[in-house]
């Protein structure tokens, strides 16, 4: 038989990957949102087609203000591009731009277990912390997320350890649907990175370091200036024991040394090596000027792009008709085989 010779014109190129992962704009992105997801949606998006959107439509589910609302959205935009995401090679939009998600997600609430949503650990904490509006946008919340995944057939999703329940709830309903109508959705797997998937608060180092935390001293927000970052990491709750090694009952210089590691690349033996015989005051004063040259980049491109509001808005329309596009292909498959007529 005659040996098949793999060229360039008959090899069949590997499909390639797909990401898609969104932020909500509910308050400034902290080093959290940064160093868990922000950081490895750039690190992926050359090697993969990648969709990334600002989740406004997720932040309603706590009230906002409409004012703040509008202004936070582009904020968060903006620092989308300043990460160095490049808009003429991946989606990146807005969400509440792209019709489909809310409609998608509709659909997927009819493939959805009361049961399953009521499991959901965020929602139990969010309606702890909002019981004065626990809505049913703040119940149904993950449904939203798988449609915002599923819609783009995404192969791979990056975020921060906290969003992995919500990462198997929109397995289940995809495996469900496709159970149900044959294969419809691509089943998507969390990208968790190693360092960073979970940094806590600098004044609770037992809790997520969160942008909704009322206490501004517990997070790094990354348009933070140096002199603010530098003191809010010399104020970092650590111990009275003093020494920088990665430790049980030693959550704070642990969280710093994540910080650290994820900043610098060294790893933690490096780290303790590095800091061998010398105080927390050392080691902070290294952290934090660490977080400062990461930032840095970031935060002045931020400053260029929201000088430029027309260029911002136009980026967002190309980018919601971009993401229509793909989206609204799933969703006409989706309609059709649930049995709705199509126009
Ligand atoms: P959000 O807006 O809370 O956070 C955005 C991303 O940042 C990660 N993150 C953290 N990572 C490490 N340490 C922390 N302290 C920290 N805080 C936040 C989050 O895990 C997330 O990856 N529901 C999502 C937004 C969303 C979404 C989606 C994500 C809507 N649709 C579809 C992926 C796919 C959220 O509230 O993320």
């Amino acid at each position: 038989m005659e040996e098949k010779i793999i060229t360039a014109e008959n090899a069949q190129p590997e499909k390639r990957k797909k990401i898609l992962s969104c932020i909500q704009p509910s308050g400034i992105p902290t080093l959290g949102n940064y160093l868990g997801a922000l950081k490895n949606w750039k690190l992926l998006s050359d090697e993969f087609d990648s969709a990334f959107a600002v989740a406004d439509l997720h932040a309603i589910t706590v009230r906002q203000d409409p004012q703040k609302l509008r202004k936070q959205i582009m904020e968060v935009f903006a620092l989308l591009l300043a990460i160095g995401l490049d808009p003429e090679k991946n989606i990146v939009f807005i969400q509440s731009q792209v019709p489909a998600h809310a409609q998608l997600a509709w659909i997927l609430n009819c493939y959805t277990q009361f049961g399953e949503m009521a499991r959901m650990t965020q929602f139990k904490d969010k309606s702890q912390s909002h019981a004065d509006n626990i809505n049913v946008g703040l119940f149904s919340y993950p449904v939203l997320m798988a449609a915002d995944i599923l819609l783009y057939q995404a192969d791979l999703v990056p975020v921060g350890a906290d969003q992995k329940q919500h990462l198997e709830i929109a397995r289940d309903i995809a495996n469900r649907f496709n159970g149900i109508y044959g294969k419809t959705f691509t089943i998507p797997d969390p990208y968790i990175g190693k360092q960073g998937a979970r940094v806590m608060s600098l004044q609770d180092p037992t809790k997520k370091m969160s942008k909704s935390d009322p206490n501004p001293k517990s997070y790094v927000s990354v348009f933070d200036t140096p002199e603010t970052i530098m003191k809010k990491i010399r104020s970092a709750v650590t111990d009275s024991e003093g020494g920088v090694y990665y430790g049980d009952g030693k959550d704070g210089v642990n969280n710093l040394m994540g910080i650290y590691s994820c900043c610098t690349n060294l790893s933690y033996e490096q780290i303790e090596r590095e800091f061998a015989g010398k105080g927390y005051g050392d080691f902070k004063n290294a952290v934090g000027e660490a977080v400062v040259e990461e930032l840095r980049p970031v935060r002045e491109r931020y400053e260029m792009y929201m000088k430029d509001q027309a260029y911002l808005k136009e980026v967002a329309a190309k980018g919601a008709a971009t993401a229509s596009r793909v989206a609204d292909r799933t969703l006409s498959k989706v309609m059709k085989k649930c049995g709705f007529v199509l126009p």
